[in-house]
Protein backbone atom coordinates (compact mmCIF):
# COMPACT_ATOMS: atom_id res chain seq x y z
CA UNK A 1 0.00 0.00 0.00
CA UNK A 2 1.26 3.42 -0.28
CA UNK A 3 0.56 6.83 0.73
CA UNK A 4 -3.19 6.66 0.63
CA UNK A 5 -3.84 4.38 3.19
CA UNK A 6 -2.01 6.84 5.64
CA UNK A 7 -4.55 9.22 4.58
CA UNK A 8 -7.26 7.35 4.92
CA UNK A 9 -6.24 6.79 8.44
CA UNK A 10 -5.92 10.24 8.75
CA UNK A 11 -9.48 10.88 7.64
CA UNK A 12 -11.11 8.56 10.01
CA UNK A 13 -10.45 10.54 12.49
CA UNK A 14 -6.69 11.94 12.21
CA UNK A 15 -5.73 9.23 14.72
CA UNK A 16 -2.13 10.36 15.94
CA UNK A 17 -0.22 6.88 14.94
CA UNK A 18 2.97 5.70 17.08
CA UNK A 19 5.34 5.77 14.69
CA UNK A 20 6.11 5.46 11.08
CA UNK A 21 8.98 3.23 9.27
CA UNK A 22 12.59 4.39 9.68
CA UNK A 23 12.50 4.46 5.80
CA UNK A 24 9.44 6.38 6.44
CA UNK A 25 7.44 4.51 4.17
CA UNK A 26 4.04 2.63 5.26
CA UNK A 27 5.39 -0.47 4.72
CA UNK A 28 4.29 -3.79 2.77
CA UNK A 29 0.21 -5.56 2.74
CA UNK A 30 1.13 -7.16 5.87
CA UNK A 31 3.76 -7.78 8.78
CA UNK A 32 5.68 -4.32 7.86
CA UNK A 33 7.03 -3.84 11.24
CA UNK A 34 6.87 0.49 11.87
CA UNK A 35 3.71 0.45 10.05
CA UNK A 36 0.51 1.18 11.89
CA UNK A 37 -1.82 1.72 9.20
CA UNK A 38 -4.07 -1.25 8.19
CA UNK A 39 -4.23 -1.96 4.76
CA UNK A 40 -8.17 -2.17 4.06
CA UNK A 41 -7.37 -3.42 0.24
CA UNK A 42 -4.91 -6.57 1.37
CA UNK A 43 -6.82 -9.28 2.18
CA UNK A 44 -7.56 -12.47 0.41
CA UNK A 45 -11.06 -13.83 -0.11
CA UNK A 46 -12.16 -16.95 1.50
CA UNK A 47 -15.21 -19.16 1.63
CA UNK A 48 -15.90 -21.53 4.77
CA UNK A 49 -18.91 -23.69 5.53
CA UNK A 50 -19.74 -23.48 8.85
CA UNK A 51 -22.01 -24.96 11.35
CA UNK A 52 -24.16 -23.21 13.60
CA UNK A 53 -24.84 -23.87 17.10
CA UNK A 54 -28.51 -25.82 15.92
CA UNK A 55 -26.52 -27.71 13.48
CA UNK A 56 -27.19 -25.78 10.39
CA UNK A 57 -24.67 -25.40 7.87
CA UNK A 58 -24.27 -21.61 6.39
CA UNK A 59 -21.17 -20.50 3.57
CA UNK A 60 -19.50 -17.75 4.77
CA UNK A 61 -17.56 -15.66 2.38
CA UNK A 62 -15.38 -13.29 4.02
CA UNK A 63 -12.25 -10.84 3.77
CA UNK A 64 -9.15 -12.26 5.75
CA UNK A 65 -6.13 -10.21 6.37
CA UNK A 66 -2.94 -12.16 7.29
CA UNK A 67 -0.52 -11.77 10.19
CA UNK A 68 -0.12 -7.69 10.94
CA UNK A 69 2.22 -6.19 13.02
CA UNK A 70 0.57 -4.52 15.63
CA UNK A 71 3.06 -2.05 17.34
CA UNK A 72 5.97 -0.06 15.29
CA UNK A 73 9.04 -1.44 17.65
CA UNK A 74 7.95 -4.95 18.03
CA UNK A 75 9.86 -7.18 19.97
CA UNK A 76 8.97 -10.18 18.02
CA UNK A 77 6.63 -10.05 14.76
CA UNK A 78 5.77 -14.00 15.28
CA UNK A 79 4.04 -12.85 18.50
CA UNK A 80 2.98 -9.11 18.24
CA UNK A 81 0.85 -9.57 15.11
CA UNK A 82 -2.93 -9.90 14.45
CA UNK A 83 -5.73 -11.53 12.10
CA UNK A 84 -8.39 -10.12 10.28
CA UNK A 85 -11.48 -11.98 9.21
CA UNK A 86 -14.43 -9.66 8.05
CA UNK A 87 -17.45 -11.47 6.57
CA UNK A 88 -19.35 -10.42 3.01
CA UNK A 89 -21.71 -12.58 1.90
CA UNK A 90 -23.30 -15.24 4.43
CA UNK A 91 -25.89 -18.11 2.32
CA UNK A 92 -25.65 -15.83 -0.43
CA UNK A 93 -26.53 -12.76 0.64
CA UNK A 94 -24.18 -10.05 0.83
CA UNK A 95 -23.63 -8.37 4.44
CA UNK A 96 -21.60 -5.41 5.46
CA UNK A 97 -19.23 -5.63 8.85
CA UNK A 98 -18.59 -2.37 8.63
CA UNK A 99 -20.64 -1.79 12.20
CA UNK A 100 -20.61 -4.94 13.06
CA UNK A 101 -19.23 -6.47 16.67
CA UNK A 102 -15.84 -7.29 16.14
CA UNK A 103 -14.81 -10.70 18.53
CA UNK A 104 -11.25 -10.30 19.73
CA UNK A 105 -10.80 -14.02 20.34
CA UNK A 106 -7.30 -14.95 22.02
CA UNK A 107 -5.72 -18.46 21.93
CA UNK A 108 -3.49 -18.01 25.04
CA UNK A 109 -3.15 -20.57 26.70
CA UNK A 110 -0.90 -21.65 29.86
CA UNK A 111 0.21 -18.07 29.54
CA UNK A 112 2.85 -19.64 26.69
CA UNK A 113 3.22 -17.70 23.76
CA UNK A 114 0.08 -17.64 21.18
CA UNK A 115 1.45 -16.81 17.29
CA UNK A 116 -1.33 -16.24 13.90
CA UNK A 117 1.90 -15.64 12.06
CA UNK A 118 1.25 -18.22 10.12
CA UNK A 119 -2.53 -18.37 9.84
CA UNK A 120 -4.11 -19.03 6.73
CA UNK A 121 -7.93 -18.60 7.68
CA UNK A 122 -10.32 -17.57 10.71
CA UNK A 123 -9.63 -19.21 13.88
CA UNK A 124 -5.55 -20.00 12.85
CA UNK A 125 -4.64 -19.08 16.02
CA UNK A 126 -2.97 -21.03 18.49
CA UNK A 127 -0.42 -21.05 21.13
CA UNK A 128 3.18 -22.43 20.98
CA UNK A 129 2.79 -25.92 22.26
CA UNK A 130 -0.35 -26.63 20.07
CA UNK A 131 -3.18 -23.81 20.34
CA UNK A 132 -6.83 -22.92 21.84
CA UNK A 133 -8.19 -23.45 24.78
CA UNK A 134 -6.17 -25.73 26.94
CA UNK A 135 -3.07 -26.72 25.28
CA UNK A 136 -1.79 -29.77 26.62
CA UNK A 137 1.62 -28.29 27.28
CA UNK A 138 -0.66 -25.92 29.67
CA UNK A 139 0.60 -26.76 33.14
CA UNK A 140 -1.71 -29.67 34.67
CA UNK A 141 -4.05 -29.67 31.52
CA UNK A 142 -5.92 -32.41 30.42
CA UNK A 143 -7.93 -31.16 27.65
CA UNK A 144 -6.33 -30.56 25.07
CA UNK A 145 -9.19 -29.27 22.58
CA UNK A 146 -12.74 -28.86 23.86
CA UNK A 147 -15.24 -29.89 20.92
CA UNK A 148 -16.45 -27.13 18.47
CA UNK A 149 -19.48 -26.35 16.62
CA UNK A 150 -19.82 -29.29 14.78
CA UNK A 151 -19.31 -31.40 17.87
CA UNK A 152 -16.06 -32.41 16.63
CA UNK A 153 -12.55 -31.73 18.23
CA UNK A 154 -10.74 -28.96 16.49
CA UNK A 155 -6.88 -29.51 17.04
CA UNK A 156 -6.33 -25.68 16.77
CA UNK A 157 -8.79 -24.07 18.73
CA UNK A 158 -11.35 -25.94 21.27
CA UNK A 159 -13.44 -23.58 22.46
CA UNK A 160 -11.45 -20.74 21.63
CA UNK A 161 -12.65 -21.64 17.50
CA UNK A 162 -15.91 -22.28 17.76
CA UNK A 163 -16.52 -18.96 19.18
CA UNK A 164 -14.75 -17.65 15.77
CA UNK A 165 -16.46 -19.56 13.44
CA UNK A 166 -20.01 -18.67 14.99
CA UNK A 167 -19.02 -14.84 15.44
CA UNK A 168 -18.17 -14.86 11.88
CA UNK A 169 -21.42 -16.86 10.24
CA UNK A 170 -23.23 -13.90 12.74
CA UNK A 171 -21.36 -11.42 10.55
CA UNK A 172 -19.07 -10.10 13.30
CA UNK A 173 -15.55 -9.08 12.63
CA UNK A 174 -13.02 -11.85 14.20
CA UNK A 175 -9.76 -10.68 14.76
CA UNK A 176 -6.99 -12.77 16.66
CA UNK A 177 -3.82 -11.15 18.27
CA UNK A 178 -0.87 -13.44 18.94
CA UNK A 179 1.14 -12.53 22.24
CA UNK A 180 3.97 -13.02 23.57
CA UNK A 181 4.58 -15.44 26.50
CA UNK A 182 6.45 -17.04 29.20
CA UNK A 183 8.54 -19.55 27.88
CA UNK A 184 10.16 -16.79 25.07
CA UNK A 185 14.06 -16.35 25.44
CA UNK A 186 16.56 -14.26 23.73
CA UNK A 187 19.95 -15.34 22.19
CA UNK A 188 21.23 -13.55 25.94
CA UNK A 189 19.31 -15.94 27.70
CA UNK A 190 16.59 -12.94 28.75
CA UNK A 191 12.97 -13.96 29.20
CA UNK A 192 10.84 -11.48 27.25
CA UNK A 193 7.49 -13.02 27.52
CA UNK A 194 6.82 -13.29 30.98
CA UNK A 195 4.59 -10.78 33.21
CA UNK A 196 3.28 -8.31 31.90
CA UNK A 197 4.21 -9.18 28.10
CA UNK A 198 0.45 -10.65 26.86
CA UNK A 199 -1.30 -7.87 28.01
CA UNK A 200 0.78 -5.33 26.91
CA UNK A 201 0.46 -7.16 23.68
CA UNK A 202 -3.13 -7.75 23.80
CA UNK A 203 -3.39 -4.16 25.04
CA UNK A 204 -1.49 -2.84 21.99
CA UNK A 205 -3.71 -4.94 19.83
CA UNK A 206 -6.90 -3.03 20.50
CA UNK A 207 -4.67 0.44 20.22
CA UNK A 208 -3.90 -0.99 16.95
CA UNK A 209 -7.70 -1.73 15.92
CA UNK A 210 -8.85 1.67 17.19
CA UNK A 211 -6.53 3.79 15.82
CA UNK A 212 -8.13 2.66 12.15
CA UNK A 213 -10.91 3.06 13.22
CA UNK A 214 -13.25 3.43 10.09
CA UNK A 215 -11.06 1.37 7.44
CA UNK A 216 -10.36 -1.66 9.42
CA UNK A 217 -13.49 -3.34 9.58
CA UNK A 218 -15.99 -3.08 12.28
CA UNK A 219 -17.35 -1.34 15.00
CA UNK A 220 -14.45 -0.40 16.96
CA UNK A 221 -16.23 0.56 20.03
CA UNK A 222 -17.69 -3.00 20.39
CA UNK A 223 -15.03 -5.15 20.66
CA UNK A 224 -15.45 -8.17 22.57
CA UNK A 225 -12.47 -9.82 24.25
CA UNK A 226 -12.64 -13.95 24.41
CA UNK A 227 -10.23 -16.03 25.92
CA UNK A 228 -9.70 -19.43 27.81
CA UNK A 229 -8.13 -20.27 30.70
CA UNK A 230 -4.99 -17.87 30.70
CA UNK A 231 -6.33 -16.30 28.12
CA UNK A 232 -9.80 -15.92 29.63
CA UNK A 233 -7.26 -14.79 32.36
CA UNK A 234 -5.82 -12.09 30.06
CA UNK A 235 -9.57 -11.40 28.61
CA UNK A 236 -10.75 -10.18 31.93
CA UNK A 237 -7.99 -8.21 32.47
CA UNK A 238 -8.00 -6.78 29.02
CA UNK A 239 -11.65 -5.64 30.33
CA UNK A 240 -10.65 -4.57 33.52
CA UNK A 241 -8.09 -2.52 33.05
CA UNK A 242 -9.43 -0.73 29.93
CA UNK A 243 -7.36 2.39 29.53
CA UNK A 244 -5.53 2.11 32.82
CA UNK A 245 -2.14 4.38 33.02
CA UNK A 246 -0.11 1.40 34.13
CA UNK A 247 0.51 0.06 30.96
CA UNK A 248 1.67 3.22 29.38
CA UNK A 249 5.42 3.13 29.55
CA UNK A 250 5.63 -0.08 28.21
CA UNK A 251 2.82 0.64 25.50
CA UNK A 252 5.72 3.53 24.66
CA UNK A 253 8.55 1.02 24.28
CA UNK A 254 6.77 -0.77 21.59
CA UNK A 255 5.69 1.87 19.92
CA UNK A 256 1.96 1.08 20.12
CA UNK A 257 -0.61 3.05 18.64
CA UNK A 258 -2.07 6.25 20.75
CA UNK A 259 -5.54 4.81 20.65
CA UNK A 260 -7.78 3.37 23.72
CA UNK A 261 -7.08 0.14 24.79
CA UNK A 262 -10.98 0.08 26.68
CA UNK A 263 -12.74 -2.90 25.11
CA UNK A 264 -16.60 -2.97 25.50
CA UNK A 265 -17.37 -6.66 26.54
CA UNK A 266 -15.28 -9.80 27.81
CA UNK A 267 -16.03 -13.54 27.42
CA UNK A 268 -14.17 -15.61 29.75
CA UNK A 269 -13.82 -19.27 30.20
CA UNK A 270 -12.27 -20.94 33.28
CA UNK A 271 -10.13 -18.19 33.62
CA UNK A 272 -6.78 -19.13 35.75
CA UNK A 273 -6.59 -15.47 37.28
CA UNK A 274 -6.42 -13.53 40.38
CA UNK A 275 -2.86 -15.48 40.89
CA UNK A 276 -1.42 -14.29 44.13
CA UNK A 277 -4.64 -15.27 45.93
CA UNK A 278 -5.29 -18.36 44.00
CA UNK A 279 -2.92 -20.91 46.31
CA UNK A 280 -5.34 -19.82 49.14
CA UNK A 281 -8.98 -20.47 47.22
CA UNK A 282 -7.14 -23.66 45.49
CA UNK A 283 -6.97 -25.30 49.37
CA UNK A 284 -9.86 -24.11 50.48
CA UNK A 285 -11.88 -25.76 47.66
CA UNK A 286 -10.10 -28.90 46.49
CA UNK A 287 -8.01 -29.11 49.98
CA UNK A 288 -9.09 -32.17 51.21
CA UNK A 289 -9.55 -33.87 47.52
CA UNK A 290 -6.73 -36.11 47.03
CA UNK A 291 -4.44 -36.05 44.10
CA UNK A 292 -4.78 -38.63 40.88
CA UNK A 293 -2.35 -40.26 42.81
CA UNK A 294 -4.47 -41.08 45.41
CA UNK A 295 -2.25 -39.26 47.23
CA UNK A 296 -3.20 -36.13 49.90
CA UNK A 297 -1.27 -32.81 49.73
CA UNK A 298 0.70 -31.63 52.77
CA UNK A 299 -2.50 -30.81 55.10
CA UNK A 300 -0.21 -28.04 57.11
CA UNK A 301 0.48 -26.63 53.69
CA UNK A 302 -3.35 -26.55 52.61
CA UNK A 303 -4.42 -25.75 56.10
CA UNK A 304 -2.00 -22.12 56.25
CA UNK A 305 -2.94 -21.41 52.62
CA UNK A 306 -6.74 -21.89 53.53
CA UNK A 307 -6.73 -19.63 56.26
CA UNK A 308 -4.72 -16.68 54.13
CA UNK A 309 -7.82 -17.02 52.02
CA UNK A 310 -10.21 -16.71 54.71
CA UNK A 311 -8.41 -13.06 55.43
CA UNK A 312 -8.18 -12.03 51.63
CA UNK A 313 -12.08 -13.50 51.70
CA UNK A 314 -12.97 -11.17 54.14
CA UNK A 315 -11.00 -8.30 52.81
CA UNK A 316 -12.77 -8.34 49.31
CA UNK A 317 -16.23 -7.48 51.52
CA UNK A 318 -18.24 -9.09 48.74
CA UNK A 319 -21.97 -9.23 48.75
CA UNK A 320 -23.08 -12.67 46.82
CA UNK A 321 -25.42 -12.44 43.71
CA UNK A 322 -29.21 -12.79 44.11
CA UNK A 323 -28.95 -11.40 47.56
CA UNK A 324 -26.80 -13.98 49.25
CA UNK A 325 -25.54 -11.37 51.61
CA UNK A 326 -21.68 -11.09 52.61
CA UNK A 327 -19.54 -13.88 50.82
CA UNK A 328 -17.21 -15.84 53.48
CA UNK A 329 -15.16 -18.29 53.69
CA UNK A 330 -17.56 -19.88 55.99
CA UNK A 331 -20.48 -19.96 53.55
CA UNK A 332 -18.67 -19.92 49.82
CA UNK A 333 -19.59 -23.59 49.82
CA UNK A 334 -23.23 -22.70 50.35
CA UNK A 335 -22.91 -20.13 47.84
CA UNK A 336 -21.30 -21.63 44.99
CA UNK A 337 -24.18 -25.26 45.69
CA UNK A 338 -26.96 -22.53 45.41
CA UNK A 339 -25.70 -20.06 43.22
CA UNK A 340 -24.10 -21.83 40.75
CA UNK A 341 -23.76 -25.98 41.53
CA UNK A 342 -26.96 -27.17 41.79
CA UNK A 343 -28.97 -24.42 38.99
CA UNK A 344 -26.04 -25.89 36.71
CA UNK A 345 -27.04 -29.71 37.44
CA UNK A 346 -30.67 -28.61 37.23
CA UNK A 347 -29.99 -27.64 33.64
CA UNK A 348 -28.19 -30.16 32.74
CA UNK A 349 -30.40 -33.05 33.97
CA UNK A 350 -33.67 -31.35 32.87
CA UNK A 351 -32.25 -30.85 29.39
CA UNK A 352 -32.04 -34.95 29.64
CA UNK A 353 -34.10 -37.90 28.26
CA UNK A 354 -36.38 -38.90 30.91
CA UNK A 355 -34.27 -42.43 30.84
CA UNK A 356 -31.05 -40.58 30.32
CA UNK A 357 -31.95 -38.84 33.46
CA UNK A 358 -32.68 -42.19 35.36
CA UNK A 359 -29.48 -43.74 34.39
CA UNK A 360 -27.98 -40.75 35.28
CA UNK A 361 -29.36 -40.61 38.79
CA UNK A 362 -28.67 -43.51 39.41
CA UNK A 363 -25.42 -43.56 39.14
CA UNK A 364 -24.91 -40.35 40.86
CA UNK A 365 -26.79 -40.76 43.84
CA UNK A 366 -25.46 -38.22 45.91
CA UNK A 367 -28.35 -35.69 43.84
CA UNK A 368 -31.65 -35.76 44.86
CA UNK A 369 -34.12 -34.72 41.97
CA UNK A 370 -37.36 -33.69 43.15
CA UNK A 371 -39.56 -31.07 41.45
CA UNK A 372 -37.14 -30.78 38.49
CA UNK A 373 -34.87 -29.61 40.83
CA UNK A 374 -30.89 -31.14 41.76
CA UNK A 375 -29.84 -30.62 45.22
CA UNK A 376 -26.72 -32.26 46.83
CA UNK A 377 -23.99 -30.91 49.50
CA UNK A 378 -20.79 -29.31 48.88
CA UNK A 379 -19.17 -32.83 50.72
CA UNK A 380 -20.78 -34.86 47.96
CA UNK A 381 -19.74 -32.23 45.41
CA UNK A 382 -16.27 -32.24 46.11
CA UNK A 383 -16.05 -36.66 46.62
CA UNK A 384 -18.43 -36.88 42.90
CA UNK A 385 -15.21 -34.10 41.24
CA UNK A 386 -12.60 -36.09 42.53
CA UNK A 387 -9.03 -35.92 41.84
CA UNK A 388 -7.50 -32.64 42.30
CA UNK A 389 -5.01 -31.43 39.56
CA UNK A 390 -2.87 -29.77 41.41
CA UNK A 391 -0.02 -29.95 43.82
CA UNK A 392 0.20 -27.94 46.98
CA UNK A 393 0.58 -24.36 46.37
CA UNK A 394 -1.12 -25.14 42.96
CA UNK A 395 0.05 -21.65 41.66
CA UNK A 396 3.69 -20.39 43.56
CA UNK A 397 5.48 -23.96 43.98
CA UNK A 398 7.57 -24.35 46.63
CA UNK A 399 10.01 -25.62 43.95
CA UNK A 400 9.28 -23.29 41.39
CA UNK A 401 7.89 -25.34 39.42
CA UNK A 402 4.65 -24.38 38.39
CA UNK A 403 3.95 -22.33 34.92
CA UNK A 404 2.77 -19.13 37.18
CA UNK A 405 6.60 -19.47 38.64
CA UNK A 406 8.26 -18.66 34.56
CA UNK A 407 5.08 -16.39 34.35
CA UNK A 408 6.71 -14.17 37.04
CA UNK A 409 10.34 -15.13 35.97
CA UNK A 410 12.60 -11.94 34.80
CA UNK A 411 15.96 -11.52 32.99
CA UNK A 412 17.50 -14.25 32.74
CA UNK A 413 15.84 -15.76 35.80
CA UNK A 414 13.11 -18.16 34.25
CA UNK A 415 10.84 -18.75 37.32
CA UNK A 416 10.71 -16.79 41.04
CA UNK A 417 8.07 -16.51 43.50
CA UNK A 418 5.02 -14.34 43.55
CA UNK A 419 3.54 -14.95 46.63
CA UNK A 420 5.44 -14.05 50.67
CA UNK A 421 4.06 -17.44 51.29
CA UNK A 422 5.51 -19.29 48.42
CA UNK A 423 9.39 -17.82 48.78
CA UNK A 424 9.26 -18.10 52.07
CA UNK A 425 8.88 -21.88 51.84
CA UNK A 426 11.14 -22.01 48.80
CA UNK A 427 12.37 -25.42 47.87
CA UNK A 428 15.35 -24.41 45.44
CA UNK A 429 17.95 -22.86 47.50
CA UNK A 430 17.93 -20.29 45.04
CA UNK A 431 15.61 -18.19 46.15
CA UNK A 432 15.97 -15.05 48.63
CA UNK A 433 12.86 -16.45 50.46
CA UNK A 434 11.48 -12.78 50.08
CA UNK A 435 9.59 -11.94 46.77
CA UNK A 436 11.56 -9.53 44.36
CA UNK A 437 11.31 -5.73 44.59
CA UNK A 438 9.35 -5.76 41.49
CA UNK A 439 6.34 -8.66 41.58
CA UNK A 440 4.17 -6.48 43.65
CA UNK A 441 4.05 -3.89 40.39
CA UNK A 442 3.82 -6.62 38.02
CA UNK A 443 0.65 -8.68 40.02
CA UNK A 444 -1.00 -5.29 39.65
CA UNK A 445 -0.04 -5.59 35.94
CA UNK A 446 -1.91 -8.88 35.86
CA UNK A 447 -4.24 -8.99 37.85
CA UNK A 448 -7.80 -8.14 36.82
CA UNK A 449 -9.01 -7.64 40.35
CA UNK A 450 -6.59 -4.83 41.13
CA UNK A 451 -8.37 -3.00 38.70
CA UNK A 452 -11.92 -3.67 40.06
CA UNK A 453 -11.13 -3.64 43.89
CA UNK A 454 -7.99 -1.38 44.77
CA UNK A 455 -8.41 0.36 41.97
CA UNK A 456 -12.02 0.95 40.46
CA UNK A 457 -11.49 1.22 36.83
CA UNK A 458 -14.42 2.97 35.28
CA UNK A 459 -12.83 2.26 32.34
CA UNK A 460 -13.27 -1.27 32.33
CA UNK A 461 -16.02 -3.91 30.19
CA UNK A 462 -19.32 -3.15 31.29
CA UNK A 463 -20.74 -6.66 29.47
CA UNK A 464 -19.39 -10.04 30.85
CA UNK A 465 -19.50 -13.49 30.15
CA UNK A 466 -17.92 -15.79 32.31
CA UNK A 467 -17.86 -19.56 32.25
CA UNK A 468 -16.41 -22.83 34.24
CA UNK A 469 -16.64 -26.37 33.98
CA UNK A 470 -17.95 -28.08 37.41
CA UNK A 471 -15.13 -30.66 37.40
CA UNK A 472 -12.40 -28.00 36.58
CA UNK A 473 -9.63 -28.09 39.39
CA UNK A 474 -7.24 -26.17 37.38
CA UNK A 475 -7.96 -23.01 39.94
CA UNK A 476 -10.61 -22.86 42.68
CA UNK A 477 -13.94 -22.55 41.89
CA UNK A 478 -14.72 -18.80 43.96
CA UNK A 479 -11.74 -17.22 41.73
CA UNK A 480 -14.90 -16.66 38.70
CA UNK A 481 -17.69 -16.45 41.34
CA UNK A 482 -15.46 -13.85 42.91
CA UNK A 483 -14.46 -11.84 39.89
CA UNK A 484 -18.66 -11.88 38.61
CA UNK A 485 -19.89 -11.20 42.73
CA UNK A 486 -17.47 -8.27 42.01
CA UNK A 487 -18.30 -6.99 38.82
CA UNK A 488 -22.33 -7.52 40.13
CA UNK A 489 -21.47 -5.57 43.04
CA UNK A 490 -19.82 -2.45 40.86
CA UNK A 491 -23.25 -2.73 38.82
CA UNK A 492 -22.01 -4.11 35.68
CA UNK A 493 -24.16 -6.92 33.64
CA UNK A 494 -22.43 -10.27 34.16
CA UNK A 495 -23.71 -13.47 33.15
CA UNK A 496 -22.32 -16.62 34.86
CA UNK A 497 -22.51 -20.20 34.93
CA UNK A 498 -21.07 -23.37 35.18
CA UNK A 499 -21.35 -26.18 32.82
CA UNK A 500 -22.48 -29.04 35.06
CA UNK A 501 -19.91 -32.23 34.67
CA UNK A 502 -17.53 -30.30 32.08
CA UNK A 503 -13.27 -30.17 32.29
CA UNK A 504 -10.78 -27.29 31.84
CA UNK A 505 -11.88 -25.30 28.48
CA UNK A 506 -15.37 -26.35 28.09
CA UNK A 507 -17.27 -24.09 25.67
CA UNK A 508 -20.61 -25.81 25.75
CA UNK A 509 -22.61 -23.06 24.80
CA UNK A 510 -21.02 -20.72 21.87
CA UNK A 511 -24.26 -20.09 20.29
CA UNK A 512 -25.43 -18.65 23.16
CA UNK A 513 -22.41 -16.52 23.74
CA UNK A 514 -22.66 -15.24 20.15
CA UNK A 515 -26.37 -14.19 20.32
CA UNK A 516 -25.37 -12.41 23.78
CA UNK A 517 -23.01 -10.25 21.81
CA UNK A 518 -25.81 -9.14 19.68
CA UNK A 519 -27.46 -8.39 22.26
CA UNK A 520 -25.25 -6.26 24.69
CA UNK A 521 -23.47 -4.55 21.47
CA UNK A 522 -27.39 -3.78 19.96
CA UNK A 523 -26.18 -5.23 16.93
CA UNK A 524 -28.50 -6.61 14.41
CA UNK A 525 -26.98 -7.83 11.07
CA UNK A 526 -27.23 -4.85 8.02
CA UNK A 527 -28.68 -2.52 10.59
CA UNK A 528 -26.46 0.37 11.75
CA UNK A 529 -26.03 0.08 15.67
CA UNK A 530 -29.08 2.32 17.05
C1 LIG B 1 -3.82 -22.90 32.05
C2 LIG B 1 -4.06 -23.96 32.90
C3 LIG B 1 -3.54 -23.94 34.16
O1 LIG B 1 -3.77 -24.95 35.03
C4 LIG B 1 -2.79 -22.84 34.61
O2 LIG B 1 -2.29 -22.85 35.84
C5 LIG B 1 -2.58 -21.77 33.76
C6 LIG B 1 -3.10 -21.79 32.48
C7 LIG B 1 -4.38 -22.92 30.67
O3 LIG B 1 -4.95 -23.95 30.26
O4 LIG B 1 -4.26 -21.90 29.97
Amino acid sequence: MGIGATAGVAAAGGIALGAQAADGSSGGSSGASGSLVFDPDAYTKLTKTITDADGADHSVTYHFWKAITYVANPVDETYQSLIVSAPVEIDGSTVDPANAPILLANSIGGYLPASVADATEVGGGGSAMGGGAAPSGAPGSTTSAAPNANGNTNATGGATSSNQLLALAAGYVVIEPGARGRTLKNSAGEYYGTAPAAIVDLKAAVRYIKANKGVIPGDVERIVSAGTSAGGALSTLLGASGDSPLYVKYLKELGAADASDAVFAVGAWCPITDLEHADGAYEWNWGTNALATGKQVDQSVSKDLKGQFAEYQAGLRLRGLAGFGPLTARNYDDYLVEQYLQPSATAYLAALSDSDRETYLASNTFITWSGGKATFTWADFLTHVGARKKDTPAFDAFDLSAGENNEFGAGTTASRHFTAYGAKNDSTGLSSRRVAADIPAKLNLMNPMYHLVEKVNDRRSKHWWIRLGTNDSDTSHVISANLAARLDNLGDDVDHLYYWDQGHGANTDPGDFITWIAEVTGYRKGKKRS
